[in-house]
């Protein structure tokens, strides 16, 4: 069985939000006093396992576990572990701020965790605690090498740049990936939720200029390699990292777009860019154990996929989501 929407995109690609919380409050990401979701509305792990198995079923074959940050959620490992052992699952992967990799790698790697994304925006440890308001880089620092040593073959850096905060970070995070034999791509940041720090005009920070500021240093030749994410990927000529750009403002990549996202409360959100949702908790609760309903629902639902995003409409903010409600 395969998922098609109404422009003829196969989605193939599941990113499935664990939770909402996170013990970091990143300026771009979070306000600091945040409310979470009380926990009856958080899918349970049983019913993301559930919803991992029947997009699986449907053809789906690469599943990326996102939060809030993943791996705070208690007994995470559980799911990684169910979830790891799927027959025609591909890639299981996730997207971790990294604090608790040193806790969660060893298990992540039996589980089948080949490749994992880390968010690092900073080496300079007091602005990284300026970023993150509660983080601390060395965790961080730490948890990528206990990846590492697990055996975690492929690990990128994901780094939002801020023009006026870290713009000066890029060459730092790009010789640090060099130097760890990591892949690193830069994302421009995104107008989701309302932040209280800094205007998302002013430190907007656009891919083209992070790339000229590389290429300063050092050659870069665009590539073909895509791993089923929005990334561009350019290399330096001998080395083998990937150094990527995510540009969901100036670039247009939904055309190619296969990916569609379930929230910590179970929505299926069919593009980050628009608000359109269906409620897959609301219906694992009233049927349970019901698969076949919930894959028709979920074909259903394919024909709302939008064609592309709108972040920005007459200049302002579209989306009130925050990213941690709806997985990065
Ligand atoms: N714009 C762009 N990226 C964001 N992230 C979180 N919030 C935003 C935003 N507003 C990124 C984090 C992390 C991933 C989970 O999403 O840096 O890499
Ligand atoms: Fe947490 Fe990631 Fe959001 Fe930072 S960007 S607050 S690490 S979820």
């Amino acid at each position: 069985m395969k998922l098609t929407d109404g422009f003829g995109r196969n989605i193939t690609y599941l990113r499935l939000s664990v939770t909402d919380r996170c013990n970091y409050r990143c300026v771009y990401c979070m306000a600091e006093d945040m409310t979470f979701l009380p926990r009856a509305q958080v899918l349970s792990l049983e019913e993301s396992a559930e919803i991992c198995a029947t997009f699986v079923e449907l053809g789906v074959d690469k599943i990326r576990i996102t939060g809030g940050e993943p791996l705070v959620r208690r007994d995470i490992d559980a799911l990684f572990r169910q979830v790891g052992q799927l027959p025609s699952l591909r890639e299981l992967t996730l997207t971790t701020n990294g604090s608790y990799l040193a806790k969660y790698a060893s298990h992540l790697h039996s589980a089948g965790v080949k490749r994992i994304n880390v968010s690092l925006d900073t080496l300079d440890p007091e602005q990284f605690q300026e970023l993150t308001r509660f983080g601390q880089l060395q965790e961080v620092l730490d948890g990528i090498q206990a990846a590492r040593a697990a055996g975690i073959e492929r690990i990128k850096l994901n780094a939002v740049i801020l023009k006026n905060r870290n713009f000066s970070q890029v060459l730092p995070l790009v010789e640090f990936a060099l130097q760890h034999d990591l892949d690193i791509s830069f994302i421009e940041e995104m107008p989701l939720g309302q932040v209280s720090e800094h205007g998302r005009q002013e430190e907007f920070c656009a891919s083209a200029d992070i790339r000229e500021l590389i290429q300063g240093r050092y050659p870069l030749l665009p590539t073909a390699t895509t791993t089923a994410g929005p990334s561009r990927y350019w290399q330096i000529p001998g080395r083998d990292n990937l150094i990527g750009f995510i540009s969901p403002h100036s670039d247009n990549f939904c055309s190619s777009c296969n990916r569609i996202r379930v929230t910590a409360e179970g929505k299926l959100i069919l593009c980050l860019g628009n608000e359109h949702s269906l409620d897959l908790k609301a219906i694992m609760r009233r049927y349970p154990g019901e698969r076949e309903r919930l894959k028709a629902a979920i074909v259903a639902a394919m024909g709302n996929k939008p064609e592309k995003h709108h972040f920005y409409e007459d200049d302002a903010p579209q989306i009130v989501r925050f990213m941690n409600s709806t997985g990065g």
